[in-house]
């Protein structure tokens, strides 16, 4: 059967009930898209966990109402999609989407996972053909294309207004303290932990929105470079140690200070916080602190943390029209800050994601060709003189004779 034979099949047999949900990887993305299922009972309902930590299974259990016997370890233990459920939501480290994915489509579940779609081009392809052969859909979480700042963007390219796309500027600027909580002491500060460059764990996003708002244009070819330049161990000041809370001397005055970042403005909680989920989910500043000294990895110096992916990254990609488009990745910015910049055949559009605004501007021919300046303050004296009501020689008399 097709996709859209197998959709309007699932259609069929739902008709106007909620859409029956498995929840695979009950982490904080996972958890956080099953919200809507309280939101809208209507049109979603969780059914069933998979997550091979207790904790995180029994907390899924809990927020959603689902027996015990709906609560697996693992994928294999899930029944098929028609005796349970319609869709996945998986939510699973970069490194095992595609795994987890051909074993839910092989059960028949429609699939809601996480971006990046793949680590690699291998898996990738793979992933394509097992969706073709089981005819389910693969949706993947690229949530920027839903923000309003990003759709408007699409229509207005999609409406011609600044005409062929000719380059597409893009950057994003990752704060220090986004930077240092998950690209140097978290998750994905380490590619063989997380499975993922910096650029598909955090860029994956602005890439794939150059593709779009570009598409039916494919990408012919991509350069790139990159390095880890500041958070490594030659940059640390003088006096920092290898915990802030620990062996640091400038901890009190340090931008990147763990206690002040986790404990003190209460930054991230829902990472720096992970290893205590298991005690309490509520933790004191007393635990806390606790935690930053003894094993903690968010407790770790920014600079001797042994991260090694890059802290900043170009990209330049080629399309087939021979447009081109470059992206910028650097961690570090003082603020959080996504900016675009297209420049087409007939105008051109820039703003910032955070500033919820672009400016649109569009080469308009005015019909006339240049000593524009002298042609406007002509045309400005004209309009003066014809709101008094006078030829421009009788007003020149006056004020002569006013002097
Ligand atoms: N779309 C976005 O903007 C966005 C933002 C942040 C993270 N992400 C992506 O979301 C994904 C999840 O991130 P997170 O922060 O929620 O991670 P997380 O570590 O909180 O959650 C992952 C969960 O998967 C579980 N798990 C591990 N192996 C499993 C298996 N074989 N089967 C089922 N569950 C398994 C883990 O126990 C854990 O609970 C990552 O791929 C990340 O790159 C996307």
């Amino acid at each position: 059967m097709s996709q859209t034979e197998n959709a309007a099949a699932d259609q069929q047999t739902r008709k106007g009930a909620p859409l029956r949900v498995v929840l695979v990887g009950a982490g904080h993305r996972t958890m956080l898209y099953a919200r809507y299922a309280k939101e809208e009972p209507d049109k979603m309902t969780v059914v069933a966990v998979v997550d091979p930590d207790p904790g995180r299974r029994a907390r899924a259990a809990e927020e959603h109402d689902i027996p015990k016997a709906r609560l697996y370890r693992q994928i294999a233990d899930l029944p098929t999609a028609k005796d349970l459920a319609d869709a996945a939501i998986n939510g699973t480290m970069d490194s095992i989407h595609v795994a987890t994915t051909i074993e839910l489509l092989h059960k028949g579940y429609d699939v809601l996972l996480e971006k990046p779609i793949a680590t690699n081009a291998e898996d990738l392809a793979e992933l394509h053909q097992v969706a073709d052969e089981t005819g389910r859909r693969v949706q993947v979480c690229h949530v920027l294309r839903h923000a309003p700042f990003y759709h408007a963007i699409k229509q207005a390219v999609h409406a011609g207004s600044i005409g062929q796309v000719i380059n597409a500027q893009l950057a994003e600027n990752v704060s220090y303290d986004h930077m240092s909580v998950s690209y140097v002491r978290g998750t994905y500060a380490e590619a063989s932990r997380a499975g993922s460059s910096m650029l598909l764990a955090k860029s994956s996003h602005d890439l794939d929105l150059m593709a779009w708002l570009l598409s039916g244009n494919r990408p012919v070819r991509a350069t790139s470079s990159g390095n880890r330049m500041f958070f490594v161990p030659e940059q640390a000041p003088e006096g920092a140690g290898q915990r802030c809370v620990v062996d640091c001397a400038i901890e009190s005055s340090c931008a990147y200070s763990a206690k002040r970042h986790y404990v003190d403005n209460g930054w991230w909680s829902f990472y720096a916080w992970q290893s205590l989920e298991g005690e309490t989910l509520d933790p004191s500043r007393e635990q806390m602190l606790e935690s930053l000294r003894i094993d903690n990895p968010y407790g770790r110096c920014v600079w001797h943390a042994e991260a090694d992916i890059v802290d900043h990254q170009v990209v330049a990609v080629e399309f087939e029209d021979g447009a081109t488009g470059s992206l910028s990745m650097i961690g570090n910015a003082a603020r959080s800050s996504r900016t675009i910049h297209l420049i087409g055949t007939k105008g051109e559009l820039f703003g910032t994601m955070q500033d919820g605004n672009f400016t649109l501007r569009e080469i308009v021919n005015t019909g006339r060709s240049g000593a524009e300046h002298q042609q406007g303050d002509r045309r400005r004296r004209r309009g003066a003189h014809a709101r008094r009501g006078r030829s421009p020689a009788r007003r020149g008399l006056r004020q002569r004779a006013a002097r």
